[in-house]
């Protein structure tokens, strides 16, 4: 609809001599709001007001004005503020209702948005690039992109060689079946302390690290273990999310490419050798802070995180030539990609799109890094269990429902909490205000949906040209924002458009529910209403499977 007023007083614009682009947002007092003229009055050295009468005015010639509008006036300083008529609302619901759809973009895209490391367990951090990242995923695809995941497991770092010299000194025999789950969750953050304190174990660990990159038989070997034990782990994890991804490849798979990469940078003549390390010096004249050179290769011929990554995307663009790759981490890693982009571009590995989003980090109430009850860091499977608790001890009935239902209230608090924030921003886990079903929150949405599927009955699918009062109005009127929504949150990958958009909906959703009692209508009103709260809790349905919340049977 707004795509269609815009273009309408585009038209008027031009024919008046104006060359505009006219962009309308919804109004608070009428249904749209226009403020052109105010950049207008400059450049055509006239007041908004007296452009804005010259142009309503010829609105108001157009042949099929009623049609379209119920009034359009200057108010204020001058804004040019749009009501419609019940009529177009209708007519553009009704094309809503039977196309809800997008058409294929013919572009792929490579989501980057696990990221978990092999032997160490899953933290809040890798909470928020799954749930953000599936959104993002979703949303492309479901706005016509190619999408394809990858998982990208940090399974060839320091880490693997302190796992693998903590398997080394703890176990005769390498086979041992005692090496399981909980020994790996035990052992790396030992080793990882003992290397703080012991400069011959870190660099021993080291040098494990190196020669496991290298291809020793013997380190392959447990390290290919220590990865079927964590990652069928992490894999249960994701699942509980419904975090999916297509492919799952780690760090270790770009090794393969590190000679051809290595002879790019060469014959491009991007690569200089500093104090013995290989580096790509990437600053650019007008960066404001310090950008320092993308290491690629240590002095002791050990290879680092930027080379994973450069070698991934050399890959990707060999296997899968995307138009854009995405990756979703945690804010602080802001530097190293944007050292890895520049080094890219420089190389010219890759003529695709890069784009980075860092997410902030989650904290307590106190506003500090989320923490156990005890003040550990929080892990992943602590933060499900805590909602989970939490939620259940809320009410009686929460107690009695199924467990699939109760998994899928979960996921829904733990995901609308974080996706309702512009996902740049730091937000604050409330867990007891999250689980209540009051407020800006996951079980709201569901609440209402469920409220609203017990008033629908069948309808014979044709909307009548009435509206029968305000609220049935805005409720239509939202209704209609609906897909922008969805494209604007898909052209700038940000997922709380939707959730916002949603819980606006709801709030509307739940007058309309308070006002409109759907006995004692007449057929023709209660056809009407069936329809459009159908396609209400359809869009509701929709949109949270974007954001990746399913919806229970009950609550
Ligand atoms: N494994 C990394 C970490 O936990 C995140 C990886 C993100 N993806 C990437 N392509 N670098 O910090």
């Amino acid at each position: 609809m707004k795509g269609k007023i815009e273009g309408i007083l585009q038209d008027v614009f031009k024919s008046l001599g104006y060359d505009e682009t006219i962009k309308i947002v919804s109004s608070k007092f009428d249904d749209f709001q226009c403020d052109v003229l105010f950049t207008m009055a400059k450049k055509y050295h006239d007041s908004p007001i007296s452009i804005g009468k010259r142009v309503v005015e010829e609105v108001y010639k157009l042949d099929n004005f009623s049609h379209y509008f119920k009034s359009v006036e200057i108010k204020g300083a001058g804004f040019i503020n749009i009501c419609v008529s019940d009529e177009f609302i209708n007519e553009c619901l009704k094309d809503l209702i039977d196309d809800f759809g997008f058409k294929s973009r013919n572009k792929t895209v490579i989501l980057d948005y696990g990221g978990p490391n092999v032997a160490k367990p899953l933290h809040v951090g890798h909470l928020r690039s799954a749930i953000i990242g599936q959104a993002i995923n979703n949303i492309l695809k479901f706005t016509g992109y190619k999408t394809i995941s990858d998982v990208h497991l940090g399974d060839f770092g320091l880490q693997m060689g302190q796992v693998i010299y903590g398997i080394l000194h703890d176990f005769e025999n390498v086979d041992d079946a005692s090496i399981n789950l909980d020994y790996l969750n035990e052992v790396y953050p030992k080793i990882s302390a003992l290397c703080k304190e012991d400069d011959d174990v870190k660099n021993e660990c080291l040098l494990i690290t190196k020669e496991l990159q290298n291809g020793n038989e013997v380190y392959r070997k447990l390290w290919k273990k220590i990865c079927d034990i964590s990652v069928s782990d992490i894999k249960s994890t994701y699942d509980y999310l419904s975090v999916h991804f297509d492919l799952w490849l780690g760090e270790s798979d770009s090794y393969k490419y590190y000679d051809e990469l290595f002879k790019i940078f060469e014959d491009k003549k991007v690569v200089k050798t500093d104090d013995g390390a290989k580096i790509i010096e990437v600053a650019e004249d007008d960066d404001k802070i310090t950008i320092p050179p993308c290491i690629v290769q240590k002095s002791d011929g050990a290879y680092l995180y930027a080379t994973s990554d450069l070698g991934t995307i050399y890959q990707r663009k060999k296997d899968y030539d995307p138009d854009n790759i995405i990756y979703i981490t945690d804010n602080r890693q802001e530097l190293h990609f944007t050292q890895v982009f520049r080094a890219c571009k420089k190389s010219q590995i890759y003529d695709g799109v890069l784009e980075h989003y860092g997410f902030g980090t989650v904290n307590g109430t106190d506003n500090k890094p989320f923490k156990t009850r005890t003040g550990g860091t929080m892990k992943l499977n602590d933060l499900i269990e805590e909602v989970k608790r939490e939620f259940v001890s809320l009410r009686v009935e929460n107690k009695n429902m199924s467990s699939e239902d109760i998994d899928i209230i979960v996921n829904a608090i733990i995901k609308f909490a974080d996706l309702q924030n512009d996902l740049t921003r730091n937000y604050i886990f409330d867990i007891s205000k999250f689980c209540n079903v009051n407020g800006k929150t996951g079980p709201y949405i569901l609440y209402t949906y469920l409220r609203i599927s017990k008033l629908l009955s069948s309808n014979d699918g044709i909307l009548s040209n009435s509206i029968y009062n305000d609220i049935d109005r805005k409720l239509r009127l939202k209704l209609l924002d609906a897909h922008d929504v969805i494209e604007m949150a898909s052209l700038e990958r940000k997922p709380h458009f939707i959730a916002n958009y949603l819980y606006e909906l709801c709030v509307i959703g739940n007058s309309f529910y308070e006002s409109n009692k759907m006995s004692g209508l007449d057929e023709f009103t209660k056809n009407d209403y069936d329809i459009v709260l159908s396609f209400n809790n359809h869009v509701i349905e929709t949109l949270l499977g974007l954001l990746g919340i399913k919806i229970p049977k009950k609550m």
